[in-house]
């Protein structure tokens, strides 16, 4: 849980699925799926956002409530450690919406501190789907009303992000652990610190020159190997963090590399915990029966934007 920790702490990002101005919220087309979803909530409801991450869902909902005149009440829980009133950077919009936002940490799904049947409406995206299955689907069935409702949008195994994700898994594996490019890049970094600490030659250090072809060789193929499409990018986000420190050598570039790369195994653990996340039509088939056990009326299907497959959407309905 420390990799998603650290990454919702490092204020970055409301959510981790959207990049750039988007990472302060969803894309205009996934923010339509869910105010489509939330036009039959009552003007006085509470509502849950589970997996919350640094809360776009719960902003998301703060945001509607607000432009349709409704007085919800916003509870977000995440398992990680967040604080995202604190964490997110001083956006006055953002932060009038995330202090109204009950937040809270270390929370899992599986076990909440809520009252029996307290929400009208619990939503999740991309986040009921790593919890416990068996115990969520109890335990959601507790704190909802009778009547009210659990929508969630799941990573399916169908969409781009996930095949993307896989992708991803398979290049920082191969960079991370199978190739020399990290032992390689320690070892010159290394050589350079003693060099620089004791004011000797780089350019006519023999074993630097060595672990520098070394180095460049390999870099060499896997370019070759990640040369197209989203490999290509993927490998680019590693070599970015690698090529200024070894071009520009400086004291302290071994230390900024080690603290780089573990940044970027930390990713990968967060690629790992997606992918096992990922909902196919075996387990679309299991999580239905489940939720049937447990009192739950259940559907389960597609979700389709222009890009295509997005998501699957779970909905759960408690009887009155
Ligand atoms: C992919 S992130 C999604 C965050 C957010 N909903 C978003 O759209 O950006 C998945 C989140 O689920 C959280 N999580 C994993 N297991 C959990 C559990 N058992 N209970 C609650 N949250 C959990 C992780 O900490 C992570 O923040």
């Amino acid at each position: 849980m420390t990799h998603w920790t650290s990454y919702w702490r490092s204020g970055q990002a409301l959510s981790s699925f959207a990049e750039g101005e988007a990472a302060f919220g969803y894309p205009d087309d996934v923010l339509q799926v869910w105010q489509q979803i939330w036009t039959e909530l009552p003007e006085q409801a509470e509502v849950l956002d589970v997996g919350t991450g640094n809360g776009a869902l719960a902003v998301a909902m703060a945001q509607y409530s607000a432009n349709t005149a409704k007085s919800w009440q916003i509870t977000g829980i995440d398992l990680a450690d967040i604080k995202p009133a604190s964490d997110i950077p001083q956006v006055a919009a953002l932060q009038a919406l995330l202090q109204q936002i009950a937040f809270f940490g270390n929370c899992g799904i599986e076990k909440t501190p809520f009252k029996d049947e307290q929400f009208d409406g619990i939503y999740s995206q991309f986040g009921l789907e790593y919890a416990n299955w068996n115990a969520s689907l109890q335990e959601l069935h507790r704190i909802c009303k009778p009547g009210g409702q659990v929508i969630a949008l799941l990573h399916s195994c169908e969409s781009e992000l996930s095949q993307d994700c896989a992708l991803g898994i398979s290049i920082l594996s191969h960079c991370l652990q199978q190739s020399p490019l990290v032992t390689l890049a320690e070892q010159l970094l290394t050589r350079s610190e003693f060099l620089l600490h004791h004011k000797q030659s780089i350019a006519t250090d023999e074993p630097f020159q060595q672990l520098n072809q070394a180095l460049l060789t390999e870099v060499k193929a896997l370019q070759q190997r990640y040369s197209t499409g989203n490999a290509a990018i993927w490998f680019q986000d590693v070599l970015s963090r690698l090529a200024p420190l070894v071009h520009q050598l400086q004291p302290g570039n071994l230390q900024r590399f080690q603290h780089s790369f573990a940044q970027l195994e930390q990713h990968r653990l967060r690629l790992l915990d997606q992918q096992k996340a990922t909902i196919d039509q075996t387990k679309s088939n299991e999580i239905m029966a489940l939720a049937r056990h447990y009192g739950w009326k259940v559907t389960m299907r597609s979700v389709e934007l222009d890009a295509g497959p997005f998501a699957m959407r779970l909905e759960l309905s408690k009887s009155l």
